[in-house]
């Protein structure tokens, strides 16, 4: 059976992200030579991106999830995070990076950022798949690590990416289409 129905546009392909990963890890392995990483993956979607993200780092590492909600499955973000499950491994004096799907309005990451800032790490950076600049809300813009993919300002689903908490199997990103939004 067919999981996608709706009208929609391929934006990035397996191929693309696979290479990207693979480039992504590389430059973290090397940024992070010779110390140890902690890496916190955003659940729901940065799953599939934190699984194949890892594999390329060739590091120690220790791996944690937290889990937000900001747009409450929804195609425009609340601007209110919260966190529903918090990380078990205390992040005190170690290198954190923070692994996000999408960065949109930058409201979850303004959130996380400040959240783990206060647990007093070593040190704290942030890793995002997608980078929706052009969706920024300057109070929440901060400084973005290390970025696979600048996408423009439209709804996109896959890899990760839900609408109404389908569509995360899709391995490639796709963006509906206007005439499907509101389906
Ligand atoms: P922000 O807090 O506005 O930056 O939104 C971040 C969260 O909103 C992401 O972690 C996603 O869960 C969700 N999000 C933002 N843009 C999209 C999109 O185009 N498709 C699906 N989810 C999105
Ligand atoms: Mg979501």
């Amino acid at each position: 059976m067919e999981i996608l129905k709706l009208p929609h546009e391929i934006v990035i392909n397996e191929n693309r992200i696979g290479e990207r990963v693979i480039e992504l890890g590389r430059q973290i392995t090397l940024d992070y030579r010779d110390r140890e990483l902690m890496v916190i993956g955003t659940l729901k979607g940065s799953l599939p991106f934190f699984a194949d993200l890892i594999r390329n780092i060739h590091l120690p590492i220790l791996t944690d999830f937290i889990s937000v909600s900001s747009y409450n499955g929804n195609m425009q973000s609340s601007g209110k995070v919260k966190v529903i499950n918090d990380i078990s491994i205390p992040v005190k004096d170690k290198d954190i990076l923070i692994i996000e799907d999408i960065i949109d309005t930058g409201a979850t990451s303004k959130f996380l950022f400040d959240h783990f800032k206060s647990k007093n790490p070593l040190s704290l950076k942030i890793c995002t798949l997608l980078n929706k600049q052009c969706a920024r809300i300057s109070t929440f813009d901060i400084n973005i690590d290390y970025v696979g993919f600048d996408v423009p300002d439209k709804f996109l689903i896959g890899y990760g990416l839900d609408y109404q908490e389908m569509y995360r199997n899709l391995p490639y990103i796709a963006s509906v289409k206007r005439q499907a939004e509101g389906f």
